[in-house]
């Protein structure tokens, strides 16, 4: 499913950016073009995946 329509960058690869060590949607952004516009693509998957990863805890950087 595109979760980023601006760029075309379909969920999976932003789930994959995560387990591989992304944490911000800076790095998704250099890493995938994500994000680049709205931004409002990628944030809510960070932060559940994050979420996830970290024990329920949110490590996102707000912002970045
Ligand atoms: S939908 Fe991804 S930057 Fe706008």
């Amino acid at each position: 499913m595109y979760v980023c329509v601006c760029n075309a960058v379909i969920e999976r690869e932003i789930r994959q950016a995560v387990a591989l060590g992304v944490t911000t949607l800076k790095e998704l952004r250099e890493g995938l073009g994500v994000a680049g516009d709205c931004g409002r693509c990628a944030r809510d998957i960070l932060r559940e995946e994050l979420a996830t990863a970290c024990c329920g805890e949110l490590s996102v950087a707000r912002g970045a």
